[in-house]
């Protein structure tokens, strides 16, 4: 890896990358490194998890000849969000902290009510049946269920996922008011919580960059992301009041809304299975948004030639979104 060039390099200038350990996070830290930003991470993972599998990341991004401090911490208990703090202080110091990116995934997925839709699937499958039987193949509608099945989960094929049966099922729990008020915090305003933090401790640079995720379920409803949604409004919501209310201490603040990307948080969506297989069919691109596709963009929002955009939503999907396949 060359250690020597990278628009950062040389420079003493940090990136504070929360939810850093996986996806959009750790992304976003390994290419920026590869640019000469030193990074502090703080997340949340199993101490086996770390060893074995998120260790030899941050390795990488090591050898990308950067500073990199970790911090494996609950970001929701006070205490262990002060320490981080700290050590952002320490680490980094007044006017160095060019990017602050919160990437955590941290909410409830569960359903508001019980799910009262009409059996589509098993209409489909009766009725496949019974004209397979008119072809003269006879086949029982519980045939069919395994073989969609088979077909769709072992063989990729994306245009049954209407009816097939999600490996991913909701949770029988619904989400309950403490659910609703916690993943809006975590996942929505506590964005603007940190940045205004490290604005007022003198942290950040002079035309510092600040990033959150968001994704389409802030427009759309999918069953089982209410809470998700709601903490994804309030997180633009927060996004356009740092634009406009940290612009003169320099802060220009996004939100970047990547396509359905294959990562652990995602995959711990009800259906996120069936959501993969619709994304692939639906994005002009026939492909999954990657964790790499968004860390270029972050990049992008990072150098110093792009610093006019501010307080806007920016979609890093491929045009999934607007594609209406
Ligand atoms: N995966 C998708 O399809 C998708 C699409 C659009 C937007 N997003 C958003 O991107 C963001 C990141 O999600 P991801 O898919 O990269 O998830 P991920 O599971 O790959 O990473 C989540 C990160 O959050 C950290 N974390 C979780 N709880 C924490 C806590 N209490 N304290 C500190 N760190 C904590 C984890 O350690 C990890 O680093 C989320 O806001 C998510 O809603 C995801």
């Amino acid at each position: 890896m060359n250690q020597e060039t990278g628009v950062f390099r040389g420079k003493g200038l940090w990136g504070v990358i929360l939810g850093g350990s996986s996806g959009f996070g750790l992304a976003a830290a390994k290419r920026l490194a590869r640019e000469g930003l030193n990074i502090l991470i703080a997340h949340k993972d199993k101490e086996g998890t770390v060893e074995t599998v998120i260790k030899p990341h941050f390795d990488e991004i090591r050898a990308a000849g950067v500073s990199l401090v970790t911090h494996n911490a609950n970001l929701f208990d006070d205490e262990e969000r002060g320490t981080v703090f700290e050590s952002i202080a320490e680490k980094a110091g007044a006017g160095k902290v060019h990017l602050f990116m919160h990437s955590i995934a941290a909410g409830s997925c569960k359903l508001i009510a019980e799910d009262k839709t009409p059996d589509f699937k098993g209409i489909a499958l009766r009725g496949l049946a019974e004209s397979l039987k008119a072809e003269g193949a006879s086949v029982e509608p519980d045939v069919l269920k395994r073989a969609v099945n088979a077909a769709f989960h072992q063989k990729g094929c994306d245009a049954l996922y209407t009816l097939a049966d999600s490996r991913i099922p909701y949770r029988e729990e619904l989400l309950s008011e403490e659910d609703l008020q916690r993943t809006v915090w975590m996942m929505g305003y506590d964005y603007l919580l940190w940045a205004r933090e490290l604005s007022n401790a003198g942290l950040l640079t002079k035309d510092a960059r600040m990033v959150a995720m968001t994704s389409e379920g802030n427009e759309i409803a999918w069953k089982g992301y209410a809470a998700v949604s709601a903490a994804k409004c309030a997180l633009e919501a927060s996004c356009r009041a740092m634009a406009v209310e940290l612009a003169p201490y320099g802060v220009r603040s996004y939100v970047v809304q990547a396509g359905i990307t294959d990562t652990p948080a995602g995959n711990a969506i009800p259906n996120f299975d069936l959501m993969k297989a619709q994304a692939r069919l639906r994005n002009p691109f026939h492909r999954l948004t990657t964790p790499e596709d968004v860390a270029e963009a972050i990049l992008s929002l990072c150098l110093p030639g792009f610093a006019w955009a501010n307080g806007e939503v920016i979609r890093v999907d491929g045009g999934e979104a607007v594609s209406g396949v």
